[in-house]
């Protein structure tokens, strides 16, 4: 069968600062599972990402540490790509918006390309203007009450309450994020994207993706329904791409917006890539413009609006590019701390779990297990330290790696370290390899849908049959009454062991790499189509390894401040 071929992003994170486990749950996390399994299966995967280095997020952080944007995007890039790497979580390419000569020029062709086509239009607007510091205040630089939902502290592009986007001059009793004063109503000159020409295409569009969660379709229903504003795509900021008119005075000092230059950095950093494997930068058109490659966004719950509708849209109106086949979008990841209620998770108040304080004291592995088995995919879940500890004793420590250390170290004592010889099947054998041999399907079929939680259940649910298995086939008294069904029953469980470490593997990469040494395997007996192929007998086993470590105390302190 021919090889299919996907594109698949990660939503840029800010470079303005560190990573916490929301983040990795709501679209890092699922996008590496996704990659490492299509990787497994064979398939041709670009996996994208990089940092969003310019918009009002980073400005306002520069601001306040007394940096340059430039030099806050490069000490959090750093951070942040030190964080996914500790992770597992392997992107083909982890490049930044402000760090190369191509996102700039695909950037400003594409604002040229749509504003040929006539889906931009130079418009006057009333924008928020703070007399005191003497600026236009766009987006995150004015906080207000939604005038959506009435929330409080909702910024001035997207209220966190009801995600919705928000008109800063509708949000009642503004304030400059800058200096606190009430802003005054100014006019200024923009270029806006008609978002309404695309109205019926994306409802249409929308409708025809049925398999999608239901909460993007929900929303972006929603927000179809209440009809899409045309919005500007360009802002009066000194921190961003500059807009590419030169010959027009009305131009001068305006930058594009970062959501407008953002997920195109998912195309130039594609090109990117091609370039850096040796090819030519052009060479990324066939991730981007042909049919035939599927391409998937994985996103938060905050990103649906821009992934779903805006960025589509921008796409249509382009012209020359696919659009996204899926969207698999993760609801918000919430936190509780011990004798508190959930809450959000807020990189602002500190109430989140960093990923580099984790990683100092854990491995990676129990946190991608937690995180894929709490996933909020339909809703929003709550990350619990307590619970982390609990499931990795209760079932990463004492059903898998029990699993696999009590087989690896009785095939060492009674076995002399080989894989025994599968002689004749009882009954038990039989049910214990349909049961494995069914398992690749079953978790294909899971992750085919993007059900990840599914998946892993799955996979956790033969690993406990498994060990009823060898609990019933008893082989510390098989050896003394039958060396030959005893040597039936090790060949067995090191088989099945040999599927859970291929069906494992997106999910738990370290563990698996530890079983796949213990097994003696070479890269290709790992690959999904070969995940029930049995061990050569004979074959001699690697060293006994401890695949989990208990977890005995969550740490007095699990709420760690942000620098
Ligand atoms: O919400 C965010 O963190 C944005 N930086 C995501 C951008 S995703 C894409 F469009 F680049
Ligand atoms: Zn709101």
């Amino acid at each position: 069968m021919a090889r299919r071929r996907f594109t698949v992003t990660a939503a840029l994170p800010y470079s303005n600062g560190r990573l916490h486990v929301g983040h990795i749950a709501g679209c890092y996390l699922p996008a590496d599972i996704y990659v490492r399994y299509l990787r497994s299966l064979g398939e041709e995967v670009a996996f994208i990402c990089g940092s969003d280095d310019y918009g009002v997020p980073v400005a306002l952080t520069a601001r306040k540490e007394g940096k340059s944007p430039a030099e806050v995007n490069d000490h959090y890039r750093a951070l942040q790509r030190a964080d996914f790497e500790g992770l597992g979580i392997e992107f083909d390419i982890y490049s930044g918006t402000n760090s190369t000569a191509l996102h700039k020029r695909f950037s400003q062709e594409f604002f040229l390309k749509v504003l040929q086509n006539a889906h931009l239009e130079k418009r006057s607007q009333e924008q928020l203007y703070d007399p005191e510091a003497g600026m236009f205040l766009p987006d995150r630089y004015v906080e207000g009450i939604c005038h959506c939902c009435g929330a409080p502290g909702a910024r001035g592009d997207q209220c966190e309450a009801c995600g919705r986007p928000i008109e800063p001059t509708l949000l009642g009793d503004p304030r400059s994020i800058i200096t606190g004063a009430r802003p005054e109503v100014r006019e200024t000159i923009h270029w806006f994207f008609r978002l309404t020409d695309f109205q019926d295409r994306l409802r249409q569009w929308i409708e025809s993706h049925e398999e999608w969660r239901r909460m993007v379709r929900n929303f972006t229903r929603g927000l179809l329904e209440a009809g899409l504003p045309d919005r500007p795509v360009t802002r009066d900021l000194d921190w961003g791409i500059p807009v590419p008119l030169e010959d027009d005075p009305d131009a001068a000092g305006k930058v594009l917006y970062v959501w407008f230059d953002a997920p195109i950095g998912y195309i130039s950093f594609t090109a990117q890539w091609c370039e850096q494997q040796g090819g030519h930068w052009r060479d990324y058109e066939r991730w981007w413009k042909d049919p035939e490659c599927k391409i998937v966004h994985f996103i938060g719950e905050d990103n649906v609006v821009f992934h779903a509708l805006m960025w589509p849209a921008m796409l249509m109106a382009e012209g020359s590019f696919e659009l996204p086949s899926q969207i698999p979008a993760n609801c918000f990841l919430n936190i509780q701390f011990p004798g508190e209620e959930e809450q959000k998770m807020s990189t602002s108040r500190g109430t989140a779990i960093w990923i580099q304080d984790y990683l100092a004291r854990y491995d990676a592995d129990p946190l991608r297990y937690y995180l894929a088995m709490i996933a909020p995919e339909d809703q929003r879940t709550a990350f619990r330290f307590d619970d982390l500890v609990r499931r990795n004793n209760a079932e990463l420590v004492a059903t898998l790696g029990n699993l696999v250390h009590r087989t690896m170290t009785f095939a060492h004592r009674f076995m002399q370290g080989l894989v025994p010889a599968r002689g004749e099947l009882a009954e038990a054998d039989r049910a214990q390899l349909e049961l494995v041999g069914r398992l690749p399907k079953e978790v294909c079929e899971q992750l085919e849908d993007y059900h990840f939680k599914a998946a892993l259940q799955a996979i956790m649910a033969a690993a406990k049959e498994t060990n009823r298995y060898f609990d019933y086939r008893k082989p510390w008294v098989l050896r003394k009454k039958d060396a030959a069904v005893c040597a039936t029953t090790i060949n067995v469980l090191l088989g099945t062991i040999k599927t859970l470490a291929v069906v494992m593997e997106p999910f738990l990469p370290f563990a698996a790499g530890k079983v796949a040494r213990m097994l003696s395997c070479e890269p290709q007996e790992l690959k999904w189509d070969a995940a029930t192929r049995p061990l050569p007998e004979g074959r001699r086993l690697g060293e006994a390894e401890i695949l989990f470590v208990k977890l005995d105390q969550p740490p007095e302190e699990p709420s760690v401040a942000v620098e």
